[in-house]
Parts: structure tokens; sequence; C-alpha cells
């Protein structure tokens, strides 16, 4: 299954809008293409703030909201096991993005461009971007998925 068929049984909840200015920015200075498209359920509080963080950091963000059978299946198909799943499921170009994971390592991701399905956070670790509790620090580690289902650490965190 590829990546646009995990997400063309949903429709868009609603297409983000973003600065002109941030357009440009992410446009001419990175070079990268920061087009990235969010399920998540309705009630998730924590996937809104995910995506707010992205937005901040100059992302185009579509979101997709769906019901937890839905997200299980689009998680299945991308190769996330249960172990490695988090909250929302995103796909940026060829990669899945899992749960939690900070905007600079999704730009070093696509711009380093590794032979890979994508990066998690599995679960939901405390001070994560949209996980943030007051002076609360998680240790945890964002991991790289290889083709095979490896992992390998990707960045670590509070460590
Ligand atoms: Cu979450
Ligand atoms: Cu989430």
């Amino acid at each position: 299954m590829t990546k646009t068929t995990a997400f063309s049984r949903v429709t868009p909840s609603r297409v983000a809008t973003m600065a002109l200015g941030t357009l440009l920015l992410s446009g001419t200075v990175s070079g990268l293409d920061l087009d990235i498209q969010v399920a998540s359920t309705p009630t998730c509080g924590c996937c809104g703030a995910w995506i707010e963080h992205l937005e901040d950091e100059g992302f185009n963000v579509t979101a997709y909201q769906v019901d937890h059978a839905q997200l299980n299946d689009i998680k299945a198909g991308l190769g996330i096991t249960p172990g490695l799943a988090s909250c929302h499921t995103a796909v940026i170009g060829d990669y899945f993005i899992e749960g939690h994971v900070h905007a600079n390592e999704i730009r070093a991701l696509v711009g380093e461009g590794p032979d890979a399905r994508g990066l998690t956070v599995p679960g939901m670790p405390i001070s994560s971007p949209g996980m943030e509790m007051g002076d609360q620090r998680d240790a945890y580690e964002t991991l790289l998925v290889t083709h095979d289902g490896e992992t390998v650490v990707f960045e670590t965190h509070n460590q």
C-alpha cells in the first residue's frame, strides 16, 4: 500500500493557512518541500498542539480527522507497528512521521534523505513538541525506522 493510498480514504478537515512570509522563507531559504499530511482523531488535543508547532516552524499542514480504526489502518499501511506508534500519523514526501517529532528533525530527515520509512517518537513523552507540561522533561529518543523495520536512534532528548 502506498502512503497516498493510506490517506486517500479520508478527506481533509481543513487546510491550514500559512503566512506569506513563512511561505517565502521556507521556499527560498531551506529549499525543502514542507508539505505534510497529518491524520489524527478529533478528540486528540496534543495532536492539535503538534500541528501548531509545525505551522509555527513553516510547514504547510493538511490535517485529516479520522476515527481510531482508520488511523490504525493508516499506521499499518505505513508499517508502523504498535511498539513504534503514537497518537497521530503524518506523511511528508516518501516518509512517515509518527508522533511528537520536532520540526528540526523532520527538516533534517527531508534534507538528508536517508533510505528509510520515517521517524517516530513512540508514545507521547512529556516535553516533546505539543506535549509540554511546565518544567517536566522526559528522556526520549527520536527513532529512524528503516525499510526492514529496524530502528536507529536519530536524536536523543533530555539524556
Ligand atoms: Cu500526542
Ligand atoms: Cu498526536
